[in-house]
């Protein structure tokens, strides 16, 4: 097949592409560089099954395709919060441009949304049916709203259009590819205490967090994308652990001298977040398999050796 991803050269984009290049698909990577990079991608240029097209999805485009993964749109607070009219944009814009490229050539679409949808849950841990607990006007909304607008834009082209549409919900996935300034925890704690820094703990650390390894996320999608089930399901690791938790972990596995450090807990701060994948199990036959500490050890190699290479 050939198959569009959008967002391929961000952190996820480019585990799925090697993934479906060894699958022997052909892929088109689009991607306008905002977080994404080339070198997440750059093993495959000059590979006559990987094109590479540098573009934004909030101007239209027009692409013979059988498949379009549409992942395009910052991710992490930092970088969504940096322009939040334009992660609007890119959500609202974007996925509209995307779903009339699929619409017009008949193309099978999957949306990357988000466990954000649920905002700051009252229910725990969530299903696919809790409608959430988001607020409009706060600075994660940008992001929250508009995923929330992007899955209602992917389920109108299926009622109005017959589109052939798949939505996954992603909960907090992690992995090597992950921009070290990217403020996410995960990011955050490895590259601290690589650099003998101290480990910023946000509040008390009692908030938790699920922490999916991407491989198995990669698989999920690519399960969603290619089975009958249209959605929306929950993809991310049940594992709960508080946030000290996980600041432990890689104080004890890189610098056990490190020191945490406490700060403020940022506006909407969800306290808790834990999928619900009963969905998955049904309709995917998907559970995450890699455990924590395992990923961990690749994240930090893969972390390692762009702090070394930085400093040659
Ligand atoms: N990583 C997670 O934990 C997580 C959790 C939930 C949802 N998601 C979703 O998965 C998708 C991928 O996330 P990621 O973690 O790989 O983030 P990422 O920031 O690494 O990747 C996003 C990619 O989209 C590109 N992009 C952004 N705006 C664009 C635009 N207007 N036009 C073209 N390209 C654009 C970026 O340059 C980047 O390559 C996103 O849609 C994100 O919302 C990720």
């Amino acid at each position: 097949m050939r198959i569009l991803v959008t967002g391929g050269a961000g952190f996820i984009g480019s585990h799925l592409i090697d993934r479906l290049i060894k699958q022997g698909h052909e892929v088109l990577c689009l991607d306008n560089f905002y977080t994404g990079t080339k070198r997440n991608i750059q093993h495959w240029l000059g590979n006559p099954k990987f094109e590479l097209i540098r573009h934004d999805v909030t101007d239209p485009i027009r692409l013979e395709v059988d498949q379009v993964y549409h992942l395009a749109c910052p991710a992490s607070p930092v970088h969504y919060q940096s322009n939040p009219i334009k992660t609007v944009k890119t959500n609202v814009v974007g996925t509209l441009n995307m779903l009339g490229l699929a619409k017009r050539v008949k193309a099978r679409f999957l949306l990357a949304s988000t466990s954000e949808v649920y905002g700051d849950p009252d229910v725990h841990p969530q299903p696919e049916e809790y409608r959430g607990n988001v607020n409009c006007i706060g600075i994660r909304s940008c992001y929250d709203e508009g995923k929330r607008i992007a899955e209602t834009l992917a389920f109108d082209y299926h009622r109005e259009h017959n589109l052939a549409i798949r939505v996954a919900r992603i909960f907090n996935t992690y992995g090597p590819h992950m921009l070290e300034n990217d403020g996410r925890v995960v990011s955050n704690f490895i590259s601290q205490s690589l650099r003998g820094n101290s480990l910023t703990v946000y509040g008390d650390g009692s908030q938790t967090r699920s922490f999916c390894y991407v491989s198995d996320l990669v698989e999920g999608l690519i399960r969603l994308m290619n089975g009958d089930y249209i959605g929306p399901v929950n993809l991310g690791n049940p594992g709960e652990y508080t946030i000290l938790e996980l600041a432990q972990t890689i104080q004890t596995m890189i610098n056990p001298a490190a020191k945490l450090i406490y700060k403020p807990l940022p506006e909407d701060d969800p306290k808790q977040r834990k999928p619900d994948l009963t969905k998955a199990q049904t309709y995917l036959n998907w559970n995450p398999t890699i455990p924590l500490a395992e990923g961990l050890q690749l994240t930090i190699a893969d972390f390692r050796q762009r702090i070394e290479a930085e400093s040659r």
